[in-house]
């Protein structure tokens, strides 16, 4: 799996996501709250970019973090150190396989991890499966055929479209928010409640164009340049041109709008 993920693990995709992250903050996390005492799995926690947003938001639950990754587990161990927070652990393991018993959790929070899977409602029931009946999952992905920038350009859209033939030849689905409500039934989830979230911004709001638009997406979209010219996907200035058109939306006049999807479902009794 791990050579199948199209962002890569270089340095600049931890601070990609930490940008993500923190320009999204309210938008993901903020329903997000855990009881004290309740022992929560983040499936696929990267390099804890999420992690920190969840586990101060619920000081009183106890996080284990879950990624394949060693060296993004590692840079996850100092981010929460960092932020003083000791109630999260983190293990290396695989969600094909993973290294808990069944039942062992309370609630699982999910985000940015589905679309880069090849089967997301299997990975779904094994998750559910390491829930306790009544548990609940929080699922959060983003879908790139809903990508708005202003002023629009065809150059943008056949940038992003690369990236979204990079992932589907590595067995994910960069589109896959819409798809959260089937998803999370066909892997035997119940009262899944599934929507949209979305994420604006404008020149209202210099920052927020400069960890989204700029930070977060297009900074995503660049990542993949050289395996979209490799694969012969797109010329250099043709893919240059959307990465341009891109951040042309991330000016005082431009806009850039982008949906997300979340949705929380609840582990049902077993039979
Ligand atoms: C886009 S990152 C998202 C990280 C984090 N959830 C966030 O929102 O910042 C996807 C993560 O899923 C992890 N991953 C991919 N396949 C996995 C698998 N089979 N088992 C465990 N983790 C996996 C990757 O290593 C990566 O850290």
């Amino acid at each position: 799996m791990r050579d199948g993920y199209v962002h890569g693990y270089a340095p600049r995709e931890g601070e990609r996501l930490e940008d993500q992250a923190r320009a999204l903050e309210s938008l993901l996390h903020g329903d997000v709250r855990y009881a004290p005492g309740s022992r929560v799995l983040e499936a696929g926690c990267g390099t804890g970019a999420q992690t920190v947003a969840l586990a101060r938001n619920s000081p009183g639950a106890r996080f284990s973090g879950l990624d394949i990754s060693a060296p993004s587990l590692a840079q996850a161990g100092e981010r929460v150190a960092r932020a003083g927070l000791a109630n999260v652990e983190f293990v290396r393991g695989d969600l094909a396989d993973p290294p808990f018993p069944p039942g062992s959790f309370d609630h699982a929070f999910v985000c940015f991890v589905l679309e880069h899977l090849p089967d997301p409602a299997a990975t779904l029931a094994r998750i559910g499966a390491l829930l306790r009946p009544g548990g609940t999952v929080t699922v959060i992905e983003g879908d790139h055929g809903s990508a708005l920038p202003h002023p629009d350009h065809p150059a943008a859209h056949a940038a992003v479209a690369c990236q979204v033939e990079l992932q589907r030849a590595a067995g994910g689905d960069a589109r896959i928010g819409r798809r959260l409500y089937p998803l999370l039934a066909a892997a035997g989830f119940s009262d899944v409640r599934a929507g949209p979230v979305v994420a604006y911004a404008d020149g209202g709001d210099p920052a927020m164009q400069a960890a989204f638009t700029l930070g977060t997406f297009t900074a995503m979209v660049e990542g993949v340049r050289e395996r979209a010219l490799a694969a012969g996907l797109a010329t250099a200035e043709g893919f240059d041109a959307g990465i341009n058109a891109l951040r042309r939306a991330a000016e005082p006049d431009g806009t850039f709008t982008y949906v997300f999807y979340k949705a929380v479902a609840i582990r049902g009794q077993d039979p």
